[in-house]
């Protein structure tokens, strides 16, 4: 039997970021990356909009053939999650936050958490919500932080521009005391090195996609689903923007794994 792929979704470059780990992780799987380049950036939109490219996306992974689907993306996660929890979809999907929420519960000392998110994200209060249901005695700090998302997806990720952008996004995180930041945007890991170095070694980062790439192991484990170890799967792109573009800018935010992708274009029906 021909193996099923693993779907990923994101508004751009940024699940490129929770991909990668479970690549690491799960290196014999297929995988199968879908972006919305033409809608990007979904922090600023309404989260109806943003669910509609969600259900959009999730038709194509189904004809893909898909066994299940990670939502890369927070923003998406916060816009679809009833719909992720009532398990009524045509493909069955995970999304970033509650891994995420989950690990960073288990690793702060002082319960004092920061989230640096897309608006959209930290409006829908899906951090705060999930975090306080795993810590009831956290403080939790939210921060918008839309210019970070645009440098990563223009494949901008260190230098002195994005160190002063990260140090002032950071600053009212940092003012209100925190030990552990979620970098509740996946776009933010391709800049973890100076996010790293911006807060210092007294705050522990929380990249969720690496709890969602052991939530991903545990649910084929569990299904019964996994691809028996040895290989390297395929791995497949797909943007609705330009594809030349999307390839260029992977090449520096992930080198060496994207050599090739595909335009498609999706039908966005309303509910
Ligand atoms: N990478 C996405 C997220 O995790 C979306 C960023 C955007 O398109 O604004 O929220």
């Amino acid at each position: 039997m021909c193996p099923r792929p693993i779907g990923f979704f994101d508004s751009g470059e940024g699940g490129l970021t929770v991909m990668r780990e479970v690549a690491r992780l799960l290196p014999a799987e297929d995988l199968v990356y879908a972006c919305d380049t033409a809608h990007f950036p979904y922090g600023p939109r309404p989260m109806a909009e943003v669910r509609r490219y969600f259900l959009g996306f999730m038709g194509f992974f189904a004809a893909q053939g898909c066994k299940l689907v990670v939502v890369a993306c927070n923003t998406a996660t916060a816009a679809a999650l009833d719909l992720l929890e009532g398990g009524n979809l045509p493909v069955p999907a995970i999304g970033v936050v509650h891994p995420g929420a989950r690990a960073a519960a288990a690793v702060s000392r002082s319960g004092r958490i920061g989230v640096a998110a897309t608006q959209g994200t930290c409006n829908s209060g899906i951090y705060p919500r999930t975090l306080m249901q795993y810590r009831p005695d956290g403080a939790i700090t939210q921060q918008p932080c839309p210019i970070l998302v645009i440098r990563a997806e223009e494949g901008v990720i260190s230098g002195p521009v994005v160190r002063e952008e990260v140090e002032r996004c950071l600053s009212p995180l940092m003012a209100a005391g925190m030990d552990t930041l979620v970098l509740g945007c996946t776009h933010f890991p391709h800049m973890e090195a100076v996010i790293a170095d911006v807060v210092g070694p007294g705050v522990t980062l929380i990249d969720p996609g690496l709890a969602t790439a052991a939530e991903v192991a545990y649910r084929l484990q569990a299904d019964g689903t996994a691809e028996p170890g040895g290989g390297v799967g395929r791995r497949t792109f797909y943007t609705t923007a330009d594809p030349g573009h999307f390839v260029e800018v992977a090449g520096r935010l992930w080198p060496g794994s994207v050599t090739h992708a595909e335009q498609i274009h999706l039908d966005f029906y309303q509910e």
